[in-house]
């Protein structure tokens, strides 16, 4: 019998080696852990249980059956993240680059599919050089049983990918379809194709981080939804994500302990929106005051700034926020913002996260850029993904809330539940300068009557209370109150039950 176990115990240890010593100091050499290392630095201590350890590729081709490594480029299993169940599989770029084979795929395709009957979330570590070139044929299958299943998940468990290395040709498309895109910054790199062959191709000369670095994905091009300084951080910052997320579309919202009174009133909020209506303040410092212990996690933080958009708590539960931004661009909604909303949006509605909207918006951003770049579909899809969302949607209108703009952001028309207004809201078609030069056109040279013009437009439409007077607006309420308000309203929401008629899917405008 000793023999037998020890002869596991060598087995394991051999397979724990992965590409060997060398090639496990080239990865610390370049600032990155190892697959095990990043699953044990990412999961409960101890909480790991691994899976086809010792399977090994099939291939023939090339003198492959000279290198057979247990594993086979990623290890795979699950464990927990404080107490809850998480799978997880992560490239192990010592074992051929983390390269993709026939057997790889089908490790992978396990996970994902234990991931989805078990319904618990499932996060991707990716280091590796895409298709395992050996293999052919067989790895482009193996890809496409990955990503059949990522679209089969989709909506149903949270899936997260974090790269954390090189990440190219096929490995690019499974975490294009999972929920969450994460990088590292300087260390790792994502592209369809890389720079010599894009050299050949188009000739152009670019490094693989002006291609497809962390500061292309997550401020360019908005593949990535977030990056980290190193290893480590990310890992920490996914546990934390995990902390926010349900388990699957039919479970519970998470629930931690709140420190944070919800009664106690902040009445530095009476101060956040200026006197000046063309005057920015930043509406994170109302997220930060209105979540637990303000602790929020921003996705997309560089991208599209003028919209914010993240995970907080209140009262112990996961609320998801959207806030347009006066800081940048005054809060404008572009191309950019509706497409990075819209997403968030149907995450939230998906798993059923309740959302928070705040808004200051003073419309949609015209002229030809945005016309040209098709602003109606875009714009079109934060107007879809609002209305189709059931979760419980509450919209605290702070200051501007202009034009179509005002329809698309939670209104009450696009069936908000609860809408409030602080005494700062301005609900109307637009401005009062663009209102009063379109209607008296024929005083525009007059600038007394202007001004009189101005004065009464601002009077009648820039307030909560013409939109009150309608039941646009639920309530208008004392800023100093608004957390108290999202928790009652949130509490009061939490049987909510509304369905859409039933469709095989929407169509919304891709
Ligand atoms: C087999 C691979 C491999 C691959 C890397 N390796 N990529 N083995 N198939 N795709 C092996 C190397 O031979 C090497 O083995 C080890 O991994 C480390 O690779 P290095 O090149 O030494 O590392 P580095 O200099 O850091 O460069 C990493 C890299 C580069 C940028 C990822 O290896 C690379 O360009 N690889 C090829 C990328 C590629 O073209 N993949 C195919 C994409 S096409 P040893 O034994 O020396 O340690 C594709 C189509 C699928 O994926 C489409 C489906 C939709």
């Amino acid at each position: 019998m000793k023999e037998v176990l020890l002869e596991l115990e060598r087995r394991r240890a051999n397979a724990r080696e992965g590409g060997g010593q060398k090639r496990i100091d080239a990865q610390h050499a370049k600032g990155k852990l190892t697959a095990r290392e990043r699953i044990e630095a990412f999961l409960d201590e101890g909480s790991f249980e691994e899976f086809d350890m010792f399977v090994e590729h099939r291939s023939t081709d090339f003198g492959m059956e000279n290198t057979r490594i247990a594993g086979d480029g990623v290890v795979t299993g699950w464990g927990t993240v404080n107490g809850r169940t998480v799978f997880v599989f992560a490239k192990d770029f010592t074992v051929f680059g983390g390269s993709l084979s026939e057997a790889h795929a089908e490790k992978v395709v396990k996970v994902q599919e234990m991931a989805l009957k078990n319904r618990a979330p499932i996060i991707g570590f990716y280091d590796a050089g895409g298709a395992r070139i050996q293999e052919g044929v067989a790895a482009l299958g193996g890809y496409a049983e990955i990503f059949q299943r990522n679209v089969l998940a989709s909506g149903v468990i949270p899936q997260i990918s974090v790269i954390m290395g090189p990440c190219a040709g096929g490995d690019v498309y499974s975490p294009a379809m999972t929920d969450f895109i994460f990088m590292v910054r300087d260390t790792s790199y994502m592209f369809v194709t890389g720079p010599d062959v894009v050299k050949t191709v188009t000739n152009e000369t670019v490094t693989a981080e002006e291609l497809g670095g962390a500061s292309v994905h997550t401020v360019k091009s908005s593949i990535a939804d977030g990056a980290y300084d190193n290893d480590v951080e990310a890992l920490l910052q996914m546990r934390r994500l995990i902390d926010y997320l349900p388990a699957s579309n039919t479970a519970e919202l998470p629930e931690v302990e709140c420190y944070q009174s919800v009664t106690e009133k902040d009445f530095s909020l009476d101060r956040l929106v200026p006197d000046n209506a063309n005057k920015p303040y930043d509406i994170k410092e109302l997220i930060l005051k209105t979540c637990d212990e303000g602790d929020f996690f921003e996705i997309q933080a560089s991208f599209a700034k003028n919209i914010v958009t993240g995970f907080g708590r209140v009262e112990g539960r996961t609320v998801g926020f959207v806030a347009n931004q006066p800081m940048v661009l005054a809060g404008v909604l572009d191309s950019d913002a509706s497409r990075k909303a819209a997403r968030f949006v149907r995450f939230c509605d998906c798993f059923n996260i309740p959302i928070v909207t705040y808004v200051d918006v003073p419309g949609f951003l015209p002229g030809t850029a945005q016309e040209y770049g098709g602003l109606i579909k875009h714009g079109a899809k934060l107007l879809f993904a609002y209305a189709e969302a059931t979760v419980p949607k509450i919209t605290v209108i702070t200051r501007k809330a202009f034009g179509g703009a005002y329809d698309v952001m939670a209104s009450k028309h696009l069936r908000g539940d609860i809408n409030y207004a602080w005494p700062s809201a301005q609900i109307a078609v637009m401005g009062a300068k663009g209102a009063v030069e379109i209607i008296f056109r024929k005083d525009i040279d007059d600038p007394q009557k202007i001004a009189t013009h101005t004065k009464m437009y601002e009077d009648r439409f820039l307030s909560p209370f013409v939109a009150a007077e309608r039941g646009y607006v639920d309530e208008v309420i004392m800023p100093h109150s608004t957390r108290q308000r999202l928790a009652r309203a949130l509490r009061m929401l939490r049987n909510k039950d509304l369905q859409n008629p039933w469709k095989k899917h929407d169509n919304i405008p891709l």
